[in-house]
Protein backbone atom coordinates (compact mmCIF):
# COMPACT_ATOMS: atom_id res chain seq x y z
CA UNK A 1 0.00 0.00 0.00
CA UNK A 2 1.25 3.42 -0.87
CA UNK A 3 2.56 4.64 2.11
CA UNK A 4 0.74 8.06 1.55
CA UNK A 5 -2.35 6.74 0.75
CA UNK A 6 -3.22 7.66 4.81
CA UNK A 7 -2.61 11.37 3.51
CA UNK A 8 -5.43 11.23 1.01
CA UNK A 9 -7.78 9.24 2.93
CA UNK A 10 -7.74 11.63 5.85
CA UNK A 11 -8.24 14.43 2.72
CA UNK A 12 -11.47 13.16 2.12
CA UNK A 13 -12.28 12.27 5.55
CA UNK A 14 -11.80 16.36 6.13
CA UNK A 15 -13.44 17.78 3.31
CA UNK A 16 -16.80 15.39 3.75
CA UNK A 17 -16.38 16.89 7.41
CA UNK A 18 -16.09 20.95 6.23
CA UNK A 19 -18.43 20.54 3.77
CA UNK A 20 -20.97 18.74 6.29
CA UNK A 21 -20.85 21.97 8.63
CA UNK A 22 -20.85 24.41 6.41
CA UNK A 23 -22.34 23.27 2.81
CA UNK A 24 -21.35 26.26 1.40
CA UNK A 25 -17.73 26.77 2.31
CA UNK A 26 -15.50 25.65 -0.74
CA UNK A 27 -17.78 27.28 -3.47
CA UNK A 28 -17.66 30.37 -1.53
CA UNK A 29 -13.54 29.75 -1.03
CA UNK A 30 -13.44 28.80 -4.44
CA UNK A 31 -14.57 32.45 -5.68
CA UNK A 32 -12.16 34.16 -4.03
CA UNK A 33 -9.85 34.52 -0.95
CA UNK A 34 -9.46 37.67 1.35
CA UNK A 35 -7.25 37.16 4.00
CA UNK A 36 -6.84 40.06 6.41
CA UNK A 37 -3.10 38.30 7.57
CA UNK A 38 0.05 37.48 5.99
CA UNK A 39 2.10 35.42 8.36
CA UNK A 40 5.84 35.44 7.87
CA UNK A 41 7.19 32.28 10.01
CA UNK A 42 9.50 29.43 9.87
CA UNK A 43 9.16 26.32 8.23
CA UNK A 44 9.36 24.18 11.05
CA UNK A 45 6.61 21.66 11.27
CA UNK A 46 5.48 22.70 15.02
CA UNK A 47 4.82 25.92 14.02
CA UNK A 48 1.68 25.50 11.81
CA UNK A 49 0.31 29.29 11.00
CA UNK A 50 -3.16 29.01 10.33
CA UNK A 51 -4.06 26.09 13.63
CA UNK A 52 -2.01 27.81 16.05
CA UNK A 53 -3.81 30.94 15.25
CA UNK A 54 -7.11 29.06 14.97
CA UNK A 55 -7.87 29.98 11.66
CA UNK A 56 -9.88 28.44 8.71
CA UNK A 57 -8.23 28.15 5.45
CA UNK A 58 -9.01 31.57 3.31
CA UNK A 59 -8.01 33.99 6.28
CA UNK A 60 -4.47 33.55 6.28
CA UNK A 61 -1.63 34.64 3.59
CA UNK A 62 1.41 32.60 4.35
CA UNK A 63 5.06 32.67 3.65
CA UNK A 64 7.35 30.51 5.59
CA UNK A 65 11.44 29.34 5.23
CA UNK A 66 13.56 28.54 7.78
CA UNK A 67 14.14 30.43 11.09
CA UNK A 68 11.23 32.87 9.18
CA UNK A 69 14.53 35.27 7.70
CA UNK A 70 13.33 38.26 5.49
CA UNK A 71 16.37 38.65 3.07
CA UNK A 72 15.90 42.53 1.48
CA UNK A 73 16.48 40.62 -1.84
CA UNK A 74 14.47 37.83 -1.32
CA UNK A 75 12.14 37.65 -4.31
CA UNK A 76 10.21 34.60 -3.35
CA UNK A 77 9.12 36.60 -0.01
CA UNK A 78 9.04 39.38 -1.69
CA UNK A 79 6.70 38.42 -4.00
CA UNK A 80 4.61 37.26 -1.51
CA UNK A 81 4.55 40.32 0.19
CA UNK A 82 3.50 42.31 -2.77
CA UNK A 83 0.93 39.76 -3.92
CA UNK A 84 -0.30 40.18 0.29
CA UNK A 85 -0.34 43.63 -0.22
CA UNK A 86 -1.05 45.00 -3.38
CA UNK A 87 -3.78 42.88 -4.14
CA UNK A 88 -5.15 41.36 -1.16
CA UNK A 89 -5.12 44.37 0.73
CA UNK A 90 -3.69 42.73 3.86
CA UNK A 91 -4.22 44.72 6.73
CA UNK A 92 -1.26 43.23 9.15
CA UNK A 93 2.05 41.52 8.00
CA UNK A 94 3.17 39.01 11.05
CA UNK A 95 6.61 38.25 11.27
CA UNK A 96 6.61 34.87 13.86
CA UNK A 97 9.32 33.14 15.44
CA UNK A 98 10.02 30.59 17.72
CA UNK A 99 11.78 29.77 20.52
CA UNK A 100 14.43 27.00 20.36
CA UNK A 101 14.09 27.61 16.28
CA UNK A 102 16.58 25.03 15.06
CA UNK A 103 17.85 27.26 12.07
CA UNK A 104 18.85 29.91 14.66
CA UNK A 105 20.49 27.65 16.93
CA UNK A 106 22.41 26.41 14.08
CA UNK A 107 23.26 29.94 13.11
CA UNK A 108 24.89 29.92 16.62
CA UNK A 109 27.27 27.46 16.71
CA UNK A 110 30.64 27.28 14.92
CA UNK A 111 29.55 24.44 12.56
CA UNK A 112 28.98 23.47 8.93
CA UNK A 113 25.82 22.41 8.24
CA UNK A 114 26.45 22.91 4.19
CA UNK A 115 24.82 25.08 1.77
CA UNK A 116 22.26 26.20 4.55
CA UNK A 117 24.98 27.87 6.43
CA UNK A 118 24.43 30.68 3.46
CA UNK A 119 21.07 31.78 4.69
CA UNK A 120 21.98 31.51 8.14
CA UNK A 121 24.40 33.66 7.74
CA UNK A 122 21.49 36.41 7.95
CA UNK A 123 20.88 35.39 11.52
CA UNK A 124 24.50 35.71 12.64
CA UNK A 125 24.17 39.27 11.38
CA UNK A 126 21.59 39.74 14.07
CA UNK A 127 23.74 37.84 16.37
CA UNK A 128 26.49 40.42 15.83
CA UNK A 129 24.04 43.74 15.98
CA UNK A 130 23.20 42.29 19.75
CA UNK A 131 25.73 40.30 20.57
CA UNK A 132 26.48 42.28 23.95
CA UNK A 133 22.71 41.60 24.98
CA UNK A 134 22.58 38.11 23.84
CA UNK A 135 26.13 37.43 25.14
CA UNK A 136 25.27 38.94 28.78
CA UNK A 137 22.49 35.70 29.19
CA UNK A 138 22.96 33.37 32.03
CA UNK A 139 23.06 29.98 29.22
CA UNK A 140 23.03 28.49 25.74
CA UNK A 141 19.08 28.21 26.41
CA UNK A 142 18.43 32.35 27.40
CA UNK A 143 20.68 32.84 24.64
CA UNK A 144 19.23 31.00 22.34
CA UNK A 145 15.86 32.50 23.46
CA UNK A 146 17.04 35.60 23.23
CA UNK A 147 18.28 35.33 19.79
CA UNK A 148 15.09 34.32 18.21
CA UNK A 149 13.55 37.05 19.80
CA UNK A 150 16.07 39.82 17.81
CA UNK A 151 15.74 38.33 14.95
CA UNK A 152 11.71 38.46 15.16
CA UNK A 153 12.65 42.35 15.62
CA UNK A 154 15.23 42.53 12.85
CA UNK A 155 12.84 40.77 10.11
CA UNK A 156 10.39 43.03 11.17
CA UNK A 157 12.32 45.49 10.57
CA UNK A 158 13.52 44.11 7.03
CA UNK A 159 9.79 43.75 6.02
CA UNK A 160 9.48 47.43 7.50
CA UNK A 161 12.18 48.53 4.71
CA UNK A 162 11.26 46.74 1.31
CA UNK A 163 9.65 48.99 -1.17
CA UNK A 164 6.16 47.62 -1.05
CA UNK A 165 5.54 48.07 2.53
CA UNK A 166 7.37 51.43 2.26
CA UNK A 167 4.92 52.01 -1.01
CA UNK A 168 1.98 50.93 0.91
CA UNK A 169 2.76 53.42 3.79
CA UNK A 170 2.94 56.66 1.58
CA UNK A 171 0.27 56.24 0.00
CA UNK A 172 -2.06 55.75 2.95
CA UNK A 173 -3.08 52.40 3.14
CA UNK A 174 -3.87 50.96 6.41
CA UNK A 175 -0.82 48.44 7.00
CA UNK A 176 0.73 47.38 10.30
CA UNK A 177 3.80 45.20 10.68
CA UNK A 178 4.00 42.86 14.07
CA UNK A 179 7.12 40.87 15.24
CA UNK A 180 5.41 37.75 17.49
CA UNK A 181 7.20 34.67 19.17
CA UNK A 182 5.77 31.40 19.84
CA UNK A 183 6.77 28.73 22.64
CA UNK A 184 6.32 25.14 21.17
CA UNK A 185 6.22 23.98 24.67
CA UNK A 186 2.95 25.51 25.83
CA UNK A 187 1.40 26.88 22.26
CA UNK A 188 1.17 30.09 23.11
CA UNK A 189 1.93 33.26 21.31
CA UNK A 190 3.76 36.20 23.04
CA UNK A 191 3.71 39.83 21.09
CA UNK A 192 7.34 41.22 21.15
CA UNK A 193 5.70 44.73 20.95
CA UNK A 194 7.67 46.11 17.80
CA UNK A 195 4.28 47.33 16.17
CA UNK A 196 5.21 49.36 12.99
CA UNK A 197 2.38 51.12 11.24
CA UNK A 198 3.87 53.47 9.32
CA UNK A 199 6.88 55.45 7.67
CA UNK A 200 7.40 57.43 11.14
CA UNK A 201 7.05 54.15 13.12
CA UNK A 202 9.99 52.54 10.82
CA UNK A 203 12.24 55.84 10.93
CA UNK A 204 11.81 56.29 14.66
CA UNK A 205 12.59 52.48 15.23
CA UNK A 206 15.59 52.99 12.96
CA UNK A 207 17.44 55.74 14.82
CO1 LIG B 1 12.50 27.48 13.39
Amino acid sequence: MNELESLLDSNKRWAKRVASDNPEFFSKLSRQQSPDYLWIGCSDSRVPANQIIDLPPGEVFVHRNIANVVVHTDLNCLSVVQYAVEVLKVKHIIVCGHYGCGGVQAAMENKEHGLIDNWLRHIRDVYRYYRTEIDACANEGDKLDRLCEKNVVEQVLNVCSSTVVQNAWRSGQPLSVHGWIYSVQDGLLCDLDVVMASLKDFETANQ
